[in-house]
């Protein structure tokens, strides 16, 4: 059971996850636009963990036994000059969920939430890997500045980049985390 507090604060992060799925499938339209398919390709299947990061949330309510109530999805901006503009913007955003994540984490202590404190790990954790990435791209991209044979390079690595997470939810999230639906 969750308190109100708890319910209400997981609700309103389904909606962090979604515009986060929003943002990045706006950012794989801008890399398409300049011609970087592995780009586009690599914001894609962010754009599929995202959703997952949502839906898993989504279930944890209903799990919970709390109506899940989604809200509008704010419209993520649309131009981007450059790849290196995409993964700045990329890391900015992350460390925004990171400080959203850790304030879920200190309201489910305040309410003395084991359950959703243990939940709330997988988010913290999968925060440090998203951080990690988006700082390495952007180490890459300042390295390679303006060579465009460079940047074509990563570009073919990046469309390497498969889904390892569920794109189906209609039997539940965690039984499909398991491979059981
Ligand atoms: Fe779901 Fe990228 O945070």
């Amino acid at each position: 059971m969750l308190s109100d507090k708890v319910a209400n604060a997981l609700n309103q992060h389904i909606n962090a996850e979604m515009y986060s799925a929003y943002l990045y499938m706006s950012m794989s339209n801008a890399a398409n636009d300049l011609g970087l398919k592995g780009f586009a390709s690599w914001f894609m299947v962010q754009f599929h963990e995202e959703m997952m990061h949502g839906m898993k949330m989504y279930e944890y309510l209903q799990r919970q036994g709390v109506s899940v109530k989604l809200l509008a999805i704010q419209q993520p901006p649309h131009d981007f000059s450059s790849a290196l503009e995409m993964f700045e913007k990329t890391l900015e955003h992350e460390q925004k969920v990171t400080g959203l994540l850790n304030n879920l984490m200190e309201i489910a202590k305040e309410e003395k939430d084991n359950a959703t404190q243990i939940f709330l790990n997988w988010y913290i954790t999968e925060q440090v890997e998203e951080e990690e990435n988006d700082n390495d791209m952007i180490q890459q991209l300042k390295l390679i500045k303006d060579d465009i044979r460079g940047v074509l390079l990563l570009d073919r690595e990046l469309a390497q980049r498969a889904v390892t997470v569920p794109t189906d939810y209609s039997k539940g999230i965690e039984s499909a985390m398991k491979g059981e639906g």
